[in-house]
């Protein structure tokens, strides 16, 4: 698929197939966040990709946090772990912390420009993601569970990937004239 192709065409897909991603194919994914521009060369990016085990403790905490949060009863807690259960395959995405701020603040913009290579690579074969940044990626409870330590690397996004099953029309944007400032 031709860049331009890939960048308009692409949107963030939430309910997928249930046929699982090929390693190959998430590898070379994730392989396109390998080349994101990145301030001093820090590659500050991480990968953490969940395995059926941490996939399900995951979709536990995350459906208590939200019964905390947002309340709720015993069928919505179901609904919550279904439906995080439903995502084919999660990547954690994390980025290690610069000592100072300013290194922090290029380290989570590099990040984000990894994710941004990461999603269209992945929508140039095929295969659909949603970039989640929901109460769960600040959560303590998430950093214990899956062994990142807060004081080490801070966590971008949830990645969720796999094969649409349905893909939403793109909501309108506002058109260049509407953002771009000329100047003499
Ligand atoms: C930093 C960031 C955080 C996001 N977090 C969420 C999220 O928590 N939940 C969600 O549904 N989408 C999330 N998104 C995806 C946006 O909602 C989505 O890009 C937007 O609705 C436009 O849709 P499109 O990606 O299909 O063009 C996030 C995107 C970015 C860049």
């Amino acid at each position: 698929m031709e860049i331009n192709e890939a960048i308009a065409t692409r949107r963030s897909i939430k309910k997928f197939k249930p046929e699982p991603v090929p390693a190959d194919a998430l590898d070379r994914a994730l392989s396109a966040g390998l080349w994101a521009p990145n301030h001093h060369l820090t590659q500050p990016w991480r990968f953490t990709v969940l395995g059926p085990q941490s996939h399900h403790a995951l979709a536990a905490a995350n459906a208590d946090i939200q019964l905390e949060t947002a309340g709720g009863d015993a069928a919505s807690r179901a609904s919550a772990e279904s439906r995080f259960l439903s995502k084919p395959r999660i990547v954690v995405v994390t980025y290690r912390l610069a000592a100072d701020a300013e290194g922090r603040r290029e380290d989570f913009a590099a990040t984000c420009c990894a994710i941004q290579n990461i999603q269209l690579a992945a929508w140039g074969m095929g295969l659909g993601m949603q970039w989640s940044s929901n109460n769960m990626t600040r959560h303590p409870r998430t950093y214990k569970l899956l062994g990142i330590d807060p004081a080490a690397e801070e966590i971008a996004a949830f990645l969720y990937f796999g094969y649409p099953a349905e893909i939403p029309a793109p909501r309108p944007r506002k058109g260049l004239d509407e953002v771009r400032r000329s100047l003499p």
